[in-house]
């Protein structure tokens, strides 16, 4: 059985399904949940939906499975949604919460402080005008996707704006992170699947940007025995006794025809693991 944590549109759950897979398709968006549900219905028993967060995968799927998908961060409904708050292209509430329940993007901004909300934006965004432009957002307390544009213009030189990028692409995904506690998500599924995988177990992650990736790709080097901070040059020392084999030796990513199907595949990178036969936890 396959756990799909991140369930979404439930393209991967469908394609696992039709493989033969028995699956357990996760997500903390009840509206995913529901559509998700009706697009597998076909396939009866062989597919159940959970709602919850990746980082229980765990517990709210008991152990031990044959492999965890995960396809970090938003879906295109999220995002294509106005009402979600998602995106500066489209105006709507600053919300851009997966689950709809707990703090919104607005009140995250209006309860930091100016010097957190800037490491919120530094960290997350890796933007490295977080400052004037936490100062710009705690001067506006916008309530608006649109609103929060403004701010991010107003906090920028205009000669500083990307130019490849929407200026306030990298404030946005630092909000989306802190208001989804995204990467603490992650951090509790990696810690939970050495132990909650079965015998050559697999785990198969994209990530969309470098703080997911790096964060993966270093705990897969870890359980692969890798060190992950080896001299350039030399050869990996070996650290601890390997419990995973890497399925991927370098992260796969989409090719021409897919980011041209699909320009949000342009910054996909996919790696996986498979735990060793033998491995007990
Ligand atoms: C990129 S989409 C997945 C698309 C899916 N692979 C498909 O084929 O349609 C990510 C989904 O993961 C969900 N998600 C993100 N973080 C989550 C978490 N920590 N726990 C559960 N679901 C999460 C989002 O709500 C969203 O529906």
């Amino acid at each position: 059985m396959i756990v799909d944590g991140t369930l979404g549109g439930g393209g991967h759950s469908e394609a696992l399904l039709e493989a033969g897979f028995r699956v357990v398709g996760v997500d903390r968006d009840p509206l995913a949940l529901a559509a998700a549900t009706a697009r597998l219905a076909r396939f009866g028993d062989s597919f159940r939906a959970v709602q919850g967060e990746f980082g229980d995968v765990a517990s709210l799927v008991p152990g031990p499975v044959d492999g965890l998908v995960l396809d970090l961060g938003v879906s295109s409904p999220q995002l294509d949604t106005p009402a979600r708050g998602f995106s500066f292209m489209h105006d709507g509430p600053l919300d851009m919460r997966m689950s709809g329940d707990g703090e919104t993007a607005a009140e995250l901004i209006a309860r930091l402080p100016e010097n957190e909300l800037a490491d919120v934006i530094y960290q997350y965004g890796e933007e490295r005008f977080s400052r004037p432009i936490a100062r710009a957002l705690k001067a506006r307390l916008p309530r608006t996707t649109f609103e929060a544009v403004e701010a991010v213009k107003q906090g920028m030189p205009r000669k500083a704006w990307p130019k490849d990028t929407h200026v306030a692409t990298r404030t946005f995904q630092a909000l989306r992170i802190a208001v989804n506690a995204e990467l603490e998500q992650l951090e509790r599924a990696l810690a939970s699947l050495p132990s909650w995988l079965g015998p050559k177990g697999v785990a198969a992650i994209i990530s969309f940007h470098s703080l997911e990736d790096r964060l993966v790709k270093q705990t897969f080097k870890k359980w692969c025995g890798e060190q992950d901070d080896a001299p350039k040059g030399l050869p990996f020392a070996r650290t601890t006794a390997p419990t995973f084999e890497a399925l991927t030796k370098k992260p796969l990513v989409a090719t021409d025809d897919e980011t041209a199907q699909n320009p949000r595949a342009r910054s996909a990178k996919l790696r996986a693991v498979r735990k060793l036969p033998g491995v007990v936890s």
